[in-house]
């Protein structure tokens, strides 16, 4: 089955892409450590990790396919936000350049019948859905929230306890 120079060269663009994501992240959580907020630094630092793990992915696979690994540069990562809400609203950002790149790839895939590649990256498209709706609800939550101390102490403490279900959820007990 072909793997071709192009996929190739797009599997590594798309490793640099989620080592800057894990780079991003932990900047986040170091962020969100120096303002005081253990548990958003926890989620954040979480979130660092897994795209770690998806970076690794990647590299596997193109090693897997008989490709070669090409390391890019990593750019420094933002190290200050001006609120929660802003870094939040910057990883979203992020999250949704990662799944257009995702699609720009599968789309490649496809015109080349690489069907290996298809269904590698399947599990990304899912999973892009689902970290874009996360995002998506912090912010929904901390809109909510405002100025309200008690509001953004209850969210941390409910992200250090390792997640949030989602603004819909009758049972996440954070007051608005
Ligand atoms: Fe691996 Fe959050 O993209």
């Amino acid at each position: 089955m072909p793997f071709s120079e192009r996929t190739q060269e797009a599997m590594n663009q798309q490793l640099n892409l989620e080592i800057q994501a894990f780079y991003t992240y932990l900047a986040m959580s170091d962020y969100f450590d120096s303002v005081s907020l253990p548990g958003f630094s926890q989620w954040m630092f979480n979130q660092s990790q897994e795209e770690w793990t998806h970076a690794m992915k990647f590299r596997t696979f193109i090693q897997d396919r008989g490709g070669r690994v090409r390391l890019g540069q990593i750019s420094e990562p933002v190290a200050e936000y001006g609120s929660s809400l802003e870094a939040f609203r910057q990883a979203l950002d992020n999250e949704q350049q990662v799944s257009r790149s995702i699609s720009n790839i599968y789309a490649l895939a496809v015109e080349e019948k690489d069907f290996a590649t298809q269904a590698f990256l399947n599990w990304f498209v899912t999973e892009q859905v689902e970290e874009e709706k996360t995002m998506n609800d912090i912010i929904d939550w901390l809109k909510r929230i405002g100025d309200s101390p008690n509001g953004l102490f209850m969210l941390d403490e409910k992200l250090g306890q390792g997640g949030l279900t989602g603004p819909s959820s009758p049972d996440n007990g954070i007051p608005a």
